[in-house]
Parts: C-alpha cells; structure tokens; sequence
C-alpha cells in the first residue's frame, strides 16, 4: 500500500508509504477544499528533495555536529549530509524509507518501519511507528521508536503550512510560546545557551505577521532569508504555536509534549523538485513547524535526553486543530 487516506466532515488526509509522510491535508471550507500543507504529487519526486515534505525524520530530527556523538564511551560517526553534519537522520533515514502499513481504521492510520543503519554507524535495531488520528477538527500524531540496544532516537514529524492554499506565508500571523530560541553557527548548530528572545526578531510570544520580520538584517536571519531556528517551548496549557492566514482567518494551532518546535520559513523552496500542483513551490511558499527535541542534543547533555533503551523507547505527541 503505498498511501492511504482519512476523511471527515472537516478534514481529509492522505499519508503516503514514502517517508510515512503526510502528503496532503485538506479542509473542507464553506466556499470549498484548501491544500494546508505542502506536498508531492509524485513519490518520485521525494528522493531528490532536500526538504522533506510532510515527512518523518529520523531517527534523530535536525542537525547532530559533525554527525558524532558518543554513547557509553564509545564514539559512532555517522554519514554527514549537511556540511559536515548528519542532518533528519542522514541519506538513509526514515524519510528515505517505504514504511508498511500497520493499522487503519475510520479515524486512524498507522505506518510502521524496521530501521537499521546502513552504514552501521547508528546503533540498533530500531521499530518505529507513527499513528495519524482524525478527531474532529484535530490531526493528532504520535511517533513511536524502540530499539534492541541502547542508542539515540528523536524522530519529528516535517511538514510546512500554508494556509491559503497558495502563495506564500508571508501574509500568515505566527505566534510561538517560547521565551527563547537557540542561535546557530554558519553550519548551523546551536551555539551557547538559549537566548532570551524580547527585544529581537524572534519574539513571537504576541503573534507576528511573518512577512513583517523575514526580511529583518538580524545577523541570525540574513543567512537563511528568515527563521530556521529552534524555539524552546514554554510548557503551558495554551498552544505552543499558532499560524493564522489573515486573509481567510484560518487558523491552526498545535500543542506539542516535545521541548521544542524548529521553525523554518522555507528560502530556496522555489529550486526544489515539483509539489502538488506538479511546480515547485515558491520561496517562503510555506513554513514548517517542528516539534521535536532541541537539535544537536545528542552532543549537549543540557539539551535534553535523546537517548532510548530497550526499557525506554521515545514517544511523542502533536496535536493540530485547524479551525476555517
Ligand atoms: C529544516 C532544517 C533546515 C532545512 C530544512 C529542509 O528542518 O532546519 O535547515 O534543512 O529542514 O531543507
């Protein structure tokens, strides 16, 4: 099976084998159906992507420094693809994958993937699975990974809003429930401790039209034309973030039981491979939100555990609720 769709009155979703990616969400409004997330109308396109589209990264999400890391004295190198980096679990990650379908139901769809390194670098045997739930107005996804030994695992879940359909987000309000936010070096690892946001660019605690700060000459946003940056999560029982197109007022908000959400506001998506429409998507044509640990934890003990074991295997938990 290579996609499977749900549907109700409010949404329908299509997750595709590839990646266990979630292809397509579409609203069903008053005045007719809207694409909110960016995707590909061709699986064949997704290999030579380098954006990862609706997909699960993994087994550790965002960037690990030089793609090393040491676990119980011992030292792993894994293959770096991002200079000099191993970036969403490097070129034979679980977005490379064809999962297998595991469980579908009315509401639900769960993609499941046996995992091992190619290379041998990344310790393990690994299982990992996502369920997609249709709750009413909600998409609730849950990611799953256990392994055979101990080993490193922080999978996310990859996928770019735009909802109008169309365009790009400049035009969407983003508000995000983090005090803070990590500042990278050019290869763009986190650098130092997390930097208190008030005052700059990256205050989104009120809400931000994005198109009113992408363009801002902060020397954090010039190199990537906005945000790619991970945002430390307030714990909080409101939404850790909300994206609002202000031209349709439609609204999505997430909560999240991950520390972090990376949001990047997608420079260079317009040299990418083709998207639904069968032409890439423009620069900016969407953002994506990130729920994931903070990157490069597996070489910052004060970043937060990314390790698992055969006794603590990682989960975690996204929630979205589109409203039209
Ligand atoms: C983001 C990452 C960006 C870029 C993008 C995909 O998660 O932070 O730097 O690699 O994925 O192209």
């Amino acid at each position: 099976m290579d996609q499977h769709q749900l549907t109700n009155d409010h949404l329908t979703i299509e997750t595709r084998a590839l990646g266990a990616s979630l292809n397509r969400m579409i609203a069903h409004t008053p005045t007719g159906d809207v694409d909110l997330v960016l995707g590909h109308a061709d699986d064949a396109d997704r290999p030579t992507s380098t954006y990862y589209l609706g997909e699960v990264v993994g087994p550790v999400a965002n960037r690990i420094a030089g793609g090393r890391f040491t676990l119980d004295g011992v030292e792993h190198r894994l293959v770096p693809n991002d200079r000099g980096n191993t970036l969403h679990g490097g070129p034979a990650g679980f977005s490379t994958r064809y999962w297998t379908l595991e469980d579908a139901t009315t509401t639900s769809t769960t993609w499941s993937l046996a995992w091992a390194d190619p290379s041998g670098a990344h310790p393990g045997e690994l299982e990992a699975s996502i369920t997609y739930t249709l709750h009413g107005t909600d998409l609730i996804h849950t990611i799953t990974v256990t392994s055979d030994r101990p080993t490193l695992a922080a999978p996310c879940l990859h996928p770019y809003l735009n909802l109008a359909g169309q365009g790009t987000i400049e035009d969407h309000v983003l508000s995000v429930a983090a005090d803070a936010v990590l500042f990278t070096d050019e290869s763009q690892i986190p650098q130092g401790d997390p930097v208190d946001v008030s005052g700059t660019p990256f205050d989104l605690r009120r809400g931000v039209r994005l198109g009113d700060v992408l363009d801002s000459p902060h020397p954090q946003m010039t190199p990537v034309a906005g945000f790619d940056h991970a945002f430390v999560l307030q714990p909080s029982s409101g939404p850790a973030a909300t994206l609002t197109d202000t031209a349709s007022g439609r609204r999505l908000d997430l909560w999240t039981d991950q520390p972090s959400l990376q949001v990047f506001t997608g420079v260079g998506l317009s040299g990418d491979t083709p998207g639904l429409t069968g032409t890439p998507y423009p620069d900016r044509g969407g953002v994506a939100l990130e729920a994931q640990m903070l990157p490069n934890a597996a070489n910052r003990p004060d970043f937060g555990r990314v390790r698992i074991d055969p006794e603590h295997p990682s989960r975690s938990t996204t929630r979205w609720r589109v409203t039209v």
